[in-house]
């Protein structure tokens, strides 16, 4: 019998993710933005795990939660674990939070066990990855990275809260993150475990992949300004519709992104302030973000999409401000570790596939700087950023199974 038939590590894991998705902001559903109350209720509970688990932990400026599991005598280096534990609106329980628990449950093993490694382990919980409350992202991991950019810092919310006032509240010193960055030499690499959120390995009938790269990202806000009117008395000829020309962007934008098989472009947010039936829009606000493994590729779209809505606003006679948001090159995983990772789940029976990441993740923010690896767990239908979202506790164990292998691997090169 293998271990995925009485899967107890993944069992552990997902009784943990189900209580760790209780703490939202949102009653009867999850969500844990940055810095929120459900996030520093999230923090306790992980701080409280990563102790159990044998590790030392601390809060960084910037609200990662750090739980250090020290070397055995002589380890000068770390090998850095992780994901985050913020979410999307109406999240799904896994995305994040997978990665985070499973490598304190990997830690956990080897700590009730009495093992140590040559190396220390970092377990990294990041809280700003999604990056919804603020425009960008990836905070904890690029302050990691040495490539946080303190204007982020002044970067507000809807409630025009900044982030520097926010991590303040929070009980954070932001004017000490540049401390936060790792030397390189003294990291041996960063590795994440996360669900696919996409549909492959499951089609695929596989419980896990290695990821090859992660998508580059271009993310933008666009504000249409037309005239409000009175719905019943502005003829047609003679609007300035804002809210007729964002729909006539976002077909444009639609269909440019179709014209290319890797790219994606999505319109996930669109708002009408003070609207009303009867009348016409004068204002909207709608969010783009833009995706491709090929960097070259992704620019020439933005540059055709930003003409295109500025085409529109022209002949309709409206407005439109572009506001850049995050951006991130695509990233490439380090071959040597991915070959390690992919080595671990073979000698678990779950040889896995390679495969790009449409989806961004902590990990991109280490690019060039840190090597990092990125092991996905199989997602049921796909579906991620949703309630729906589920990774079996016999995939998890399989998973928590690999990473265990990949640090006896690393430990003995
Ligand atoms: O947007 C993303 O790809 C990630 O889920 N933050
Ligand atoms: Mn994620
Ligand atoms: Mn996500």
């Amino acid at each position: 019998m293998t271990a995925a038939d009485h899967p107890a590590l993944g069992e552990a894991i997902s009784s943990r993710l189900a209580e760790l998705a209780a703490l939202s902001d949102e009653p009867g559903r999850l969500t844990r933005l940055y810095l929120s109350p459900a996030h520093r209720r999230a923090i306790d509970l992980v701080s409280y795990w990563m102790r159990d688990a044998g590790m030392s932990v601390r809060l960084d400026p910037l609200a990662s939660v750090v739980g250090r599991y020290e070397a055995q005598d002589g380890g000068t280096q770390t090998l850095l674990l992780g994901s985050h534990i913020d979410s999307v609106r109406n999240a799904g329980r896994f995305d994040g939070p997978l990665g985070v628990v499973t490598a304190i449950e990997v830690v956990k093993a080897a700590f009730k066990s009495g093992k140590r490694y040559p190396f220390a382990i970092e377990v990294v919980a990041f809280g700003d990855e999604e990056g919804v409350r603020f425009a960008t992202t990836l905070g904890g991991s690029r302050a990691l990275a040495g490539t946080f950019d303190e204007r982020a810092l002044d970067e507000v919310d809807e409630s025009t809260i900044s982030r520097r006032e926010a991590l303040t509240a929070f009980g954070c010193d932001p004017s000490r993150v540049a401390a936060e960055r790792r030397p390189p030499d003294s990291i041996l690499g960063y590795i994440e475990v996360h669900i696919e959120q996409g549909p492959v390995l499951e089609k695929e009938g596989l419980p896990l992949g290695v990821v090859t790269t992660i998508d580059g990202v271009t993310r933008a806000t666009i504000d249409v300004e037309g005239v409000a009117g009175h719905a019943g008395t502005v003829p047609m000829a003679m609007r300035h519709d804002a809210l007729a020309a964002a729909a006539e962007m976002l077909l444009a934008i639609e269909e440019r992104a179709r014209r290319q098989p890797n790219l994606v472009a999505t319109v996930g947010k669109l708002d009408v302030p003070r609207s009303a039936p009867n009348t016409i829009p004068g204002r909207v606000r709608f969010t783009l973000d833009i995706r491709s493994p090929a960097d070259a590729e992704r620019i020439r779209a933005v540059d055709d999409i930003k003409a295109a809505i500025a085409a529109i606003a022209a002949r309709r006679g409206v407005m439109q401000r572009l506001t850049p948001g995050h951006q991130a090159p695509a990233a490439h995983c380090d071959e040597k570790l991915s070959d390690l990772l992919a080595a671990a789940a073979a000698s678990c029976g779950a040889a896995p596939r390679r495969m790009p990441s449409g989806a961004g993740h902590d990990a991109m923010a280490f690019d060039k700087i840190i090597p990092f690896a990125m092991l996905f767990v199989r997602c049921r239908g796909g579906v991620s950023h949703n309630p729906d979202e589920y990774a079996s506790p016999g995939d998890i164990d399989i998973a928590a199974r690999v990473l265990s292998a990949f640090l006896d691997r690393i430990a003995t090169p």
